[in-house]
């Protein structure tokens, strides 16, 4: 129960990572989690599976007009954060030479902008001591073809991190990057287009190259996002925590 009665804000909370780290947010005594998604019916779908104390604030986070209904959301039930989980992301691969503007922009804005003006947006509403954990990944330092807008997003998420923490050291407010590695989320599907033989094939490259031989499950990560929010972080400010079954490790 390392977070009684705390306020926790989870973007893209409603599936994959987001989901699990509000599930556990939840079953650790936090008093309110707020999620947010841009699909109304699959956050309210996920707010009724966490329970009462899950409040679903359809928001995208790639938007000023997201951001501020965040806020006013948080603003209306008069509470103050405690713990930030920076979530919410898109992940699209594409051949670099086919890589346009729009495609670059849309990355940007929701994984870089998305993140950087959330941060920014709840900063008055984080209490001094809290704790900002944006969520990156270890493509941020690897160079696989076909994502390198995605890759850049995350690596600027991770650099983040590092002034963030030094931007808020005033107030005391921890920010570290959380980096999971392949994690099987709706993400695969949706985002890098992998069908079931896609999927299976990424399975059998985790089997031969990582040191856990598999994906990850969401709550795997969702448990590294808690320990760097929770007080037994209390002295671990501006790293990477990778979770990724040691794949980029090695
Ligand atoms: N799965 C992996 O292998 C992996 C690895 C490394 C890092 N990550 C990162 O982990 C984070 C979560 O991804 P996931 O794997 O859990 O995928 P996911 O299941 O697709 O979850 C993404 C969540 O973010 C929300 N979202 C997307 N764009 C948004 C926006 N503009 N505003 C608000 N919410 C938005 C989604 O809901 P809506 O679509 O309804 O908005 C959903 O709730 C992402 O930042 C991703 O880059 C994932």
């Amino acid at each position: 129960m390392r977070f009684t009665n705390s306020v926790v804000v989870v973007t893209g909370g409603s599936t994959g990572i987001g989901f699990s780290a509000a599930e556990a947010f939840v079953a650790e005594g936090a008093v309110r989690v707020y999620i947010t998604g841009r699909t109304a019916d699959t956050l309210q779908a996920a707010a009724g599976r966490l329970g009462n104390r899950a409040v679903p604030v359809v928001a995208d986070v790639g938007t000023e007009a997201g951001r501020r209904a965040l806020v006013s959301a948080i603003e209306a039930n008069g509470d103050r954060i405690d713990v930030l989980f920076a979530n919410a992301g898109i992940a699209e691969s594409r051949p670099f030479a086919e890589s346009d503007e729009s495609f670059f922009d849309r990355t940007f804005d929701i994984n870089v902008k998305g993140v950087f003006f959330t941060v920014q947006s709840l900063l008055p509403l984080l209490n001094d001591g809290g704790s900002v954990v944006l969520n990156a990944s270890i493509v941020g330092n690897k160079g696989m073809p076909n994502l390198s807008v995605y890759n850049a997003s995350k690596a600027a998420v991770r650099s983040f991190a590092r002034s963030l923490a030094n931007d808020l050291k005033p107030r005391r407010i921890r920010v570290n990057a959380l980096s999971p590695g392949a994690t099987l989320t709706p993400i695969m599907q949706n985002g890098l287009k992998l069908d079931q033989s896609g999927i299976d094939a990424f399975e059998a490259m985790l089997a031969a190259n990582a040191p856990a031989g598999r994906m990850g499950q969401p709550a795997e990560i969702a448990a590294g996002a808690l320990f760097l929010a929770s007080p037994a972080a209390s002295y671990v400010n501006g790293i990477e925590l990778s979770v990724d079954g040691g794949l980029a490790q090695v």
